[in-house]
């Protein structure tokens, strides 16, 4: 009895707390912007596109978000992948990169289901591309 209850605290814990901690780092791309990403991308780093220049940006955009997000997650030329923090999620580095670009002339939205989806797709099909042979 005792056992039981104390079990479902437990969980009832484990499952507040871990949406408690995920959510911000999910919901807020200007978090994760700023911890990870603005060591570059304000910071004159050479060759990445800085937040708020809308020149560097315009043509970024125009790739679209699923091909952008997709390959600036894999890594492409000096850009590490996830930002160079390894356990970034897709959906992390997703909203970091909507912060820039909304503040860069874009105007990005939370990927759907649908979108993800075919995010997670280029990911795959691109780091298969790039596997050493
Ligand atoms: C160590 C420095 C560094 C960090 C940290 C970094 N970037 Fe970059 N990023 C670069 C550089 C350099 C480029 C330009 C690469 C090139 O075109 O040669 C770049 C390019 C990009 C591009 C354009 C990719 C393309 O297809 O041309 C995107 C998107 C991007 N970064 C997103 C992010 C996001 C989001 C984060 C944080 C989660 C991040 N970067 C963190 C250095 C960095």
């Amino acid at each position: 009895m005792e056992k039981g209850q104390g079990m479902k605290t437990v969980l009832k814990c484990l499952m507040a707390c871990s949406v408690a901690v995920v959510m911000p780092t999910w919901a807020s791309g200007e978090g994760t912007y700023k911890a990870v990403c603005a060591s570059c991308h304000s910071q004159a780093f050479p060759k990445a596109p800085q937040l708020g220049n809308k020149n560097q940006w315009a043509p970024l955009i125009r790739e679209g978000q699923v091909t952008l997000t997709a390959h600036g997650y894999v890594g492409i030329r000096t850009m590490p992948p996830k930002g160079g923090k390894p356990d970034l999620t897709l959906e992390a580095f997703a909203e970091a990169l909507i912060f820039m670009v909304n503040q860069s002339g874009g105007n990005w939205q939370t990927p759907d289901a649908k979108t993800l989806q075919a995010m997670q797709k280029e990911v795959a099909r691109r780091q298969k591309a790039q596997a050493p042979k």
